[in-house]
This record gives structure tokens, sequence and C-alpha cells, in this order.
């Protein structure tokens, strides 16, 4: 709980980060700055400045802004470099290794966003995750763990050899990573250049000629986060602030509030069956239009208005009926296969002094990305190339399908379900959410909103309550073990649902906005590191 200001973010370490700034008088955005490169360091499954991300903020005045730094297909990259000669998808190309890499956008992202809306000097942001890289930090638990369990992979995609590669890490242990270090000092020194140019460049792109990957000088130099005018719309007196394309995350959840926004589901509560049928089929039906109509809008004309447009939204529920589930159209069964791994983005939502707010969201895609760290720089590549559909049809590793609006073109962003959100009540801060979890991000982002805003949750109880998941293919409800009883499982069964249980899936960190001003942030019991700090 705080008064002031607040700070959400998968790791203590980094929330501290974030605290001092906000407490010397830095605002949300120079907060966020600050604990998105504190995560690269502390945090390096998924914390990044190989990867890429969104930020959507709600300034104190009321006003918003949303800066898109996802990563882009390298220009040598081609429609169907995923597939074999009889034209299907090479099993693991996109997800391990050099070519499943994007051109990174974090760095450009982040010195965009301080450029614009920052107040500190941006050499007092990125120092103190060069400390933490330079110094070392005592690995948690769960870091060590997930470290010594990725070995093989490191081990298979790299060329040359580094800190993350021995055979034993156990909690506790000092990690510190100096070539990450110069890397973050060239940063801090030349901005932009520091690493889209110069050595940092010219080591990315010796390591992507070893290990035969795609990304040249040219890719780096032309790379640039976009500005993007934050999709918005309403639900009851609640206005969601969130992400458009090249994230799928906020049209998907507007989508799916204004699908449900007719029915009473506050008196049906949360667990009863006509709440958990109606949220699963207006899921299925928002997933189907993320499946054939979003892609990056600098490249495929998306019906933005369309998908939001009420009338539509009204018709899409047309076939809906209360005693029957309806049946996905099933082109390809989707897998479920990283809902075994586990969920590696990081969300961090912030709320300053001043009442700004930022809701970030970065990652690498799969835990540490392609596997592949840049030679003797220190940093994990992503492998948010598989977030493109690689075929039509084809689920990527989320179980996601995609058609021509998610293909693969040089420059083009991957589509993402990345859902940084604020939102107001009564025109006012109320709530600032996101998460990693991949396809399961954007409903659990509306689960969470509706067990607050409807259901009248505390923020813990809200964020902790089991989850459960449709994304139109496969066809099929992915429910946390011991969300819904036997009973209601048996009478979704019965209406012609089907289930998968999964151990966990999105993990949310949230802040909330009392009545009586008062700031309660909330990390989630699903990610033992997650860490609220407020004062
Ligand atoms: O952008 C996306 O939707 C995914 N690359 C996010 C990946 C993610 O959340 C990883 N965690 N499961």
């Amino acid at each position: 709980m705080g008064d002031t200001a607040m700070v959400v973010s998968p790791h203590p370490l980094a929330s501290e980060v974030g605290l001092d700034i906000l407490k010397k008088g830095g605002n949300a955005v120079d907060a966020a700055v600050a604990v998105q490169f504190a995560l690269a360091v502390v945090y390096p499954r998924a914390g990044n400045i190989g990867g890429g991300g969104f930020m959507v903020i709600r300034f104190e005045d009321g006003s918003t802004d949303a800066i898109d730094y996802r990563e882009k297909a390298p220009l040598a990259a081609e429609r169907d470099m995923y597939l074999d000669s009889a034209g299907d998808v090479i099993s693991g190309l996109s997800t391990l290794g050099h070519l499943a890499v994007g051109v990174p956008g974090t760095v450009d992202g982040l010195i965009r966003a301080h450029k614009k809306h920052g107040k500190l000097d941006f050499a007092s942001l990125i120092e103190p995750a060069i400390q933490l890289a330079d110094k070392g930090y005592q690995l948690t638990i769960t870091e060590a763990e997930r470290i010594s369990r990725f070995q093989q992979g490191f081990q298979d995609a790299n060329t040359v050899k580094n800190v993350f590669m021995r055979d034993t890490f156990l909690e506790g242990h000092l990690l510190v990573q100096k070539d990450l270090a110069h890397t973050l000092q060239l940063i801090r020194d030349n901005g932009r250049e520091g690493f889209y140019a110069g050595e940092t460049a010219d080591k990315i792109v010796a390591e992507m000629q070893r290990g035969k990957g795609l990304i040249a000088l040219e890719d780096l130099a032309q790379y640039e986060a976009q500005w993007r005018r934050p999709i918005k719309g309403s639900y009851k007196n609640f206005n969601i602030i969130s992400m458009p394309p090249s994230s799928s995350g906020g049209v998907a959840l507007l989508q799916m509030l204004e699908m449900i926004e007719p029915y009473p589901i506050a008196e049906w509560g949360p667990r009863d069956l006509r709440t958990v049928h109606l949220l699963t089929e207006a899921e299925r039906r928002a997933y189907a239009d993320r499946a054939e109509h979003m892609g990056d809008t600098d490249f495929y004309d998306v019906p933005l208005d369309r998908l939001l447009d009420s009338a539509y939204l009204d018709s899409r529920m047309l076939d809906f009926s209360m005693d029957s589930a309806t049946v996905s159209e099933a082109i390809v069964a989707g897998d479920f296969k990283l809902l075994k791994e586990s969920f590696e983005t990081t969300h961090t939502s912030i709320v300053d002094a001043e009442g700004n707010a930022v809701s970030l969201t970065t990652t690498l895609n799969s835990n540490f990305g392609s596997k592949v760290m840049v030679g003797d720089a220190g940093f994990f590549l992503n492998n948010e190339m598989d977030d493109f559909s690689a075929k039509p049809g084809v689920p990527n590793q989320f179980g996601l399908v995609g058609t021509e609006a998610n293909a693969i073109q040089p420059g083009k962003r991957m589509l993402s379900s990345m859902t940084p959100t604020i939102v107001e009540k009564d025109g006012a801060l109320f709530l600032v959410l996101g998460a990693p979890g991949g396809s399961t991000i954007i409903t659990a982002v509306f689960q969470v909103f509706l067990n607050v805003a409807e259901f009248g949750m505390d923020l813990s109880e809200a964020v902790d309550a089991g989850r459960f998941h449709h994304q139109w293919l496969p066809d099929v409800i992915a429910v946390e073990k011991g969300t819904f009883s036997p009973e209601l499982i048996e009478q979704m069964e019965a209406l012609g649902h089907e289930f998968r249980e999964v151990d966990r899936m999105a993990v949310i960190k949230a802040i909330h906005v009392k009545e009586d001003g008062t700031l309660h942030g909330v990390g989630d019991r699903r990610n033992p590191d997650d860490d609220a700090k407020g004062y």
C-alpha cells in the first residue's frame, strides 16, 4: 500500500530501482525506463534490451500516449522462411537460435519515451542497471532454477560461451555481467547509437553471421519505435486505455468487454455458469477476429473501426446461446505446448507522486528468447519471429493461428498479445495492469478487470483468483487447476465446452487507486518474485 507512488514489477531489485527514481522526483516514465533497464539485468529470462515491448501512459491531466517498440522482421526475412520444400513449418526454426530473432526495439523505445516525457537525466535512469550488472546481484531461487533449466538451449544456440553457461546455479549465487555492463555504458554514453550502431551493432551482426541469422547493420540503423494513439473504449462507467496494433491486446479486450456489457454478470457472480459461459464465448469471438484480421497496421489494413464498431460487436453475439457452446470451426487444432513451460514476459505498473501512470509490457517471447546471447555483449536476443503466422492456419507456440494480416514481411512487426492497460473510473485513474503470458494475457487482463469492476473483489483477490482462457483455436478452455468446481465443469461440458487444466497462465501486476486515493500494488502469486513497492 502507498499514499504517494507505487511500482509493481516481476523482481524486487527492479521495483526498488523504480521506487528510488520516484522518490528522487522522477515521473512514472522515468521510473519505467529505469525499471526496464534493471529488469534487463536482474530478470534475464524476459527483461531485456534484445527484445521489444509496449508502453501505455496516462498523465495526471487525463491525456494519454503509447509507444510501440515491438521487434521487426529483418529486411532479409521472407514470408516462407520457416517452411521446408514441401511447404511445411520446420519445427523449432522460429523459436530457437539465430533465425528466430526479430530486430530489437527496446533501446530505441525507452530512449524515445524518455526524450518525450522524462524529467530526470537519462544517465541516472540507466545507472542502477549498470551497477547491478557490474557488481552483480544474488539470484533468487526462481531465477537460479530457471537459468539451470535452460542450459541445453544455451548450449545449442550459442556460438560464444557466456556467464549463463555453467552446470549449476543456486539461490544466492552472485551473477556478475561485465559484458552487459559495458553494453549498457555504451547506451548511457551514446544513446540509441550505443546499441543500433558502433560496437554493439557490430557485435550483433557478427553474432548473426556466426549463427546464420538475418539481422544486418541496415536493420539496426533503420529500426524506429513508433508513437501510437492508445486504443480507447468504455465499459459502463469505466474507460479503458490500452495498446493498439502491433498488439492485438487492446482491440480484443475492448471487443470482449463490449460483447458482455449487456449482461448482468455482477448479479450472476464470477463462478456462475452463465458468467463463465458468456465470457468464454466473448473470448472465442475476439480471438477469431484476432486470427483473421489483426497484424501490423503499417503493413496491413486492419479494419480497426469495424472491429470496434458497436453494431458489429452486437452482431457477433447474435449466434450466442445461453444453452450451448458455439463451435470454433476446426481449421487446424492448435495446442498449448507453452502453457506447460512457463510464461516469461515482464510487466511493470507504475503510478508516480503526481498521479501519472505507466503500464509497460516487454518481452523476449520465450524464456531467454532465442537462447542466443550476443557474443561478448552480454544480452539475450528475442525469438519474437514466432509471433508471426509462419503459415496460415498453423499454430505458433501459443497455439495461435493467423493469416495474411500477420504473415512475415521484411520490416513488419509481428502481432502481439501484450495488453498494457490503464483504466479510469468516472474519469479518474482507477487501475493500471498488464501481464506476461502469451495469448493468455488478454483474457487475464479482461478477467482481473471484471473481478474488481463487476465482482467487487479487492485487487489481491482479483489477481489471485483462478483464470480461464479460450482463444478460438484450439476449441478448448484452458483453466487453472482448482478454479472451477467439478459441478461447474460438468455443467459447462453439458453445454458442449471442453476443458484442459493448466498449472498457471498469465501473471498480472497491477495497481488499484482506491477511493481515498491510496495506492494498492499487487504482484501475482504465480511468480514468487513479483514485487510491489510504494510509499
Ligand atoms: O507478444 C506476445 O504476445 C508474446 N511474444 C508474449 C510472450 C509472453 O508473454 C511470454 N510468456 N509467456
